[in-house]
């Protein structure tokens, strides 16, 4: 059972850090070295951590403050609030709310708000595969790559179940590539 399924009781905005090995492989896949990103929903910080560890520069918001110490401030990433920067990415791994649409929201939203850089989401490896989200991903003109994971993620948080993670995670990657990729 993934962080995803819906028989146990969520943890509230869906707060699962991301365990740093997997921002770690995204960022042997994508040169961030020396670039501005933006982490738009950090939680404590541990993407965070891993982007500036890998060498970005890294500007970290979530809508509520986990006491990370790196954190810049709240933001609603699905508001209609104006960014004023501009980022090289945008990389995180988002909510996934009721059947995903906090997730979807998240994409539609970071599409609007990249600009001409990127966007890198994680996402269950399925997530494409819904004729729904079409407009998402195949039928959509920024998206350019899914990477699937090949080792499983166990997500911090959840601690009721044993086996967590048996669902398989991706990167969704949407957005100007060209300079990035490595
Ligand atoms: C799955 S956790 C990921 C945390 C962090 N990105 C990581 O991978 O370790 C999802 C995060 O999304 C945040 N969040 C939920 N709704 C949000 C919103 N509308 N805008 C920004 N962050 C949001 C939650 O507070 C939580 O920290």
């Amino acid at each position: 059972m993934g962080k995803h399924e819906t028989s146990y009781a969520r943890v509230e905005r869906d707060f699962y850090p991301t365990p740093s090995w997997v921002t770690e492989l995204l960022s042997k896949l994508i040169n961030i070295r020396s670039k501005d990103v933006w982490e738009c929903a950090c939680g404590d910080g541990r993407m965070s951590d891993a982007l500036i560890d890998a060498g970005a520069r890294v500007f970290s918001t979530d809508v509520v403050d986990y006491g990370y110490p790196g954190f810049t401030g709240i933001f609603d990433f699905t508001s209609d609030r104006f960014m004023a920067r501009e980022f090289a990415g945008i990389i995180t791994n988002p909510p996934f709310g009721p059947r995903g649409k906090w997730a979807e929201r998240f994409i539609e939203c970071g599409i609007l708000r990249m600009g001409n850089g990127f966007l890198a989401l994680l996402l269950p490896a399925d997530f494409d595969s819904a004729k729904t989200r079409m407009h998402l991903f195949g039928g959509c003109e920024q998206f350019v790559a899914k990477l699937v994971l090949t080792r499983r993620v166990k997500w911090f948080g959840i601690r009721q179940i044993p086996a967590c993670s048996r669902r398989r995670t991706a990167l969704g990657i949407s957005g100007g590539m060209s300079n990035s990729v490595t």
